[in-house]
């Protein structure tokens, strides 16, 4: 895993393949069942259809229901890997949220309970968008170090509790929902392989996407903010070049590269990105039109979406990548498993 630039000279494998990695074993995702159309929102906003469909990709997004909870979605995801993996228990759970029901205590432990997991390590990740790649790498890193030998990798948000609904800038962009992959303790020549990753964060830029905090809050200012245009111009820049690491720790030429799997933020990014990356254009996977950005819940959605599409197939060379608030970014490398994601909707 990078980090940084490592001072430390790498371990050197004889074969390369039958190192130990993290392997991807399942793939489960929950999403509200309500739509929630651009149409919709442009009858109390100042927006339209076109200017969203145009300029993000989004043509709808989920709003979860008054009773239903981030930990409600994050529960199902999670049973919902566990069946796609064809397992019943994990040795650890981490759980990527920045929308948690509750400031205190994390919520891992409550979903661990509630899919059946009992006494594991469980604990949440807080990296905003960048929280899938973030809680995927400490996984993989629970499972190098021999602490576990399966993990659960939970992504759920509720944006549509922290987004106010009267900001047109905000309020068209953000949806619920949640996914999760079950990993297990295999070797880098499998399919499925967590090959490599890349990690990184910038907090002088700390306020560029935020909900301010008890004592920062301007009268009545509870709500999230982004400051949009200055994120576009980042994310691009990051995720390229946090891909690129990555590609070139695998020695993975762009032409080579089957899927290319961005945060769904949007989708002028995702096409940017990928040109800079120059990963062939049937490789770019964007999947923002009906959930929009989901925040960490992303990544594992689009990843669900394309593998029932047939877009995203067994053996295919995947690159994620990752941008939001912190700022943070991440980018992993792993061949594409054979398996079949388990969805529902609550
Ligand atoms: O998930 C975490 C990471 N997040 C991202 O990566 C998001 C990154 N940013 C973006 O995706 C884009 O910057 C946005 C979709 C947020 C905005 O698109 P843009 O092309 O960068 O537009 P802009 O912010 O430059 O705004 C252009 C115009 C402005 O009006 P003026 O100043 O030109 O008169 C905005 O006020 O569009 C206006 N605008 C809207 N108009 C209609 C902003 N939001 C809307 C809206 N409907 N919903």
């Amino acid at each position: 895993m990078r980090m940084h630039a490592s001072e430390f000279a790498p371990v050197a494998w004889k074969e390369p393949d039958a190192r130990p990695a993290a392997v991807v074993a399942g793939l489960g995702t929950c999403l509200p069942r309500t739509e929630i159309s651009n149409a919709s929102l442009a009858e109390h906003l100042d927006t339209s259809d076109g200017w969203i469909r145009t300029r993000t990709g989004i043509a709808s997004r989920r709003r979860a229901a008054p009773d239903a909870s981030m930990t409600d979605l994050a529960c199902a995801a999670a049973a919902n890997a566990l069946r796609s993996a064809g397992c019943t228990t994990v040795d650890a759970l981490v759980l990527a949220t920045t929308t948690p029901d509750r400031p205190c205590p994390a919520a891992a432990p409550e979903v661990a309970h509630r899919v059946g997991q009992g006494a594991i390590p469980a604990f949440d990740v807080s990296a905003v968008c960048s929280g899938f790649i973030y809680a995927t790498a400490t996984a993989a890193g629970l499972i190098s170090a021999g602490i576990a030998d399966s993990v659960l990798v939970t992504a759920a948000e509720t944006y549509s509790r922290i987004v106010d609904p009267a900001d047109r800038s905000t309020a068209v962009l953000f949806g619920d929902g949640a996914g999760a992959v079950v990993l297990r303790r295999g070797t880098a020549g499998e399919p499925g392989a967590l090959l490599a990753f890349d990690l990184g964060s910038d907090g002088g830029g700390r306020d560029v996407i935020h909900v301010p905090g008890e004592r920062e809050r301007p009268e009545g200012g509870r709500w999230f903010t982004m400051a949009g245009r200055k994120v576009y111009l980042r994310a691009i820049e990051q995720m390229t070049s946090s891909a690129q690491r990555v590609m070139k720790d695998c020695a993975w030429s762009p032409e080579t590269v089957g899927a290319f799997v961005a945060h769904q933020a949007n989708a002028r990014i995702i096409d940017a990105v990928a040109d800079r990356l120059q990963v062939p254009s049937a490789a770019a996977v964007c999947e923002i039109a009906r959930v929009g950005n989901t925040a960490a819940a992303s990544i594992p959605l689009a990843l669900a979406d394309a593998t029932e599409g047939g877009r995203l197939k067994p053996g295919d060379r995947t690159v994620l990548t990752a941008f939001g608030g912190g700022l943070t970014w991440g980018s992993a490398a792993l061949t594409w498993p054979r398996l079949t994601p388990v969805r529902s909707e609550i």
